[in-house]
Formats: structure tokens, sequence, C-alpha cells
């Protein structure tokens, strides 16, 4: 496995592998990496021939009050994880190597970064999409590797790759799990051992509102109720959506198409998103539908057989 920390450095180790035509995966992250990242990683390793994953804790996609300065940062842990999971190459930029001095240019994303998170963090998807299209240049990856559990993120990035024509695949991992159902993620670490027992209450609302759904119950409202029932222990509820799970358009009455349960809460100073899909039996499906929930259903028996770690 070897590092770099220049974007010449890297293309010139990259530009070695491009005429073999092999199979480039990339695994974007911010570091402080856990076993969802583990997942996102295991996915590139057995999809492509060598594998990317870059560090960089992107400045651009954090408000003037957010947790910038004490995100949780961990290289040598990093490199280790990055080493035992196969991982080819890593790429640890600092900030003026992707932002240099009289940098001015930025992506900006359409409608499907206006709801959930982008409502409350105002330029964040702005900021990523900005960071992914250079990352995306700079690695230029045949697949890229995104967790569900950011999932608006995902959206916005396919619609991004769909939009500028980036030529990456997107492959969504599903959220890796506590044994409690709790999401796995970076910002975890912030928690208190008291508030973390709190945490717990909004996975327990979006399953329960999933094995409502699983039980045939469709309409919108009930599902987001039943959900928001478990979810009293927590200190803010910033929004708990149903929405169309590929346009993340408001779903108001019955759910027919394939549809995400997304959740942001503060517990304690803490800000944590997680969500659930809900899909309708195939009969409802198109062919196109069909495939994405065969795939999705595909994805949860594999890992459904280490324990309710994914969703
Ligand atoms: O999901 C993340 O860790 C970040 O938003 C990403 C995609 C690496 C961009 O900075």
């Amino acid at each position: 496995m070897q590092t770099f920390r220049t974007i010449k450095s890297l293309d010139q180790c990259l530009k070695g592998y491009r005429p073999a035509g092999l199979r480039v995966g990339f695994v974007p992250t911010m570091g402080f990496l856990h076993e969802g990242h583990r997942a996102l990683i295991a996915e590139s390793v057995a999809r492509c021939d060598i594998t990317v994953v870059s560090i960089f804790v992107n400045p651009t996609q954090f408000g003037p009050h957010e947790d910038l300065e004490r995100y949780p940062r961990a290289l040598e842990r990093d490199h280790e994880l990055c080493r035992t999971a196969g991982v080819s190459l890593i790429f640890v930029p600092n900030a003026s190597e992707i932002y240099p001095p009289g940098f001015q240019t930025s992506v900006e994303p359409g409608p499907v970064a206006e709801p959930l998170c982008g409502a409350f963090r105002p330029g964040h998807f702005r900021g990523v999409i900005t960071v992914v299209t250079k990352l995306f240049n700079i690695v230029q990856p045949d697949v890229a590797f995104f967790g569900q559990k950011d999932f608006q993120q995902c959206a916005v990035i396919r619609q991004l790759v769909r939009d500028l024509n980036l030529g990456v695949e997107i492959v969504t991992v599903p959220t890796v799990r506590e044994p409690d159902g709790f999401a796995l993620s970076s910002r975890n670490s912030y928690l208190s051992a008291a508030d973390r027992e709190r945490a717990r209450c909004l996975s327990r609302g979006l399953f329960a509102a999933q094995a409502a759904f699983q039980a045939g119950e469709r309409d919108s409202r009930t599902l987001v109720e039943t959900a928001r029932a478990q979810m009293m222990e927590v200190d803010c509820l910033q929004y708990l959506e149903l929405r169309d799970a590929g346009t993340l358009e408001a779903i108001p009455g019955l759910v027919e198409q394939p549809a995400a349960l997304c959740v942001a809460a503060y517990v304690g100073a803490t800000r944590l998103i997680d969500n659930v899909l809900l899909t309708p039996p195939p009969a409802a499906l198109s062919d196109h539908e069909l495939e994405l929930v065969s795939h999705a259903i595909n994805r949860q028996a594999t890992a459904g057989a280490e324990g309710p770690r994914s969703s």
C-alpha cells in the first residue's frame, strides 16, 4: 500500500496502472475510519483491481459554526485499517493541495440538495460535490463507493454524475450498524455513554416504521408517526421525513414507490443522521425499480447473515 500527499505523485502512480486497463475503485472519506468504511473498501476490493482511498476533511462542506476544527482525526489508525482491508493507494492531501490560493470555482447542486440536510446545512452539498468532482478528476475511478447512511449525499452525487457526464459508476453500500442497530459514524465518537444510549432510539424508530411498512402500512403520515413515537429521547429532532428514494421528493399520501425514511437529530451537541429504505412488493415496480429492489434485498440478505448490522 502506497500513500500520496500530492496530486502529481498520485497521478504518476495511477498512470502506471491505466494502460493495463485495470479497474480502479475509489472510496472518498474524511478519515477516522470505522467498519462502515471497511465495508465500502471491501466492496471496492471485491469489484475492482485497485482500490484508492482518499482521506481529506473537506473544509468547504462545513458551515461556519460546525465541527470542522474538532472533526476526529486518527491517521495512523486509518492507515492500519486501509492496509488490512486491502487498499492499494491512499491519497492524503492537505487543504492547499485541493484548494490552492486563487481557487474560486464550485459545483452547484440542484433541487435534490434542497430538502433534509440541505435545508439545515446551507452550502453543505455544494462543498461535497465540488470536492467529489475534484477527487473524481484526480483519481479518474471507474467506480466510487458511498455509504447509504448519507442517503441524500448518495442521491446528490448520482445526480452530479448524470448531469455532468462524469462517467463514474456509483455504488451505494448498506449502512453498517452496531449490534443494537445504531448506525456507525465517525461523529459517534463525540457521544458520551449516556447520549449513546439515548441515540439508539433513532434506529429503533426507523426499524419500527420499516416493520409497519412490511406489515402492510402504506400511509406516509402513520409511518412517520410510528417512527417519531420511538424518538422522544433525542434533544432536537431536526427532520423525520419520508421521501422518494430516487428524487427525494416528499411523499404526502400513500407510499407506492421505493422510499426512504430519513432522520436527523441532535443528541446532546452531536448531530446524527440515519435512514431506512421502504420498498413496496415487486409487483408494483418497473423493471428498473425491480432491479434496484432485488439488489437491495440481496445486499440485506448477505449483511443479515452477520446480525442486525445493515439497513
Ligand atoms: O461522506 C464523506 O465522508 C464526505 O462527504 C466525502 C464524500 C468524502 C466528501 O468530502
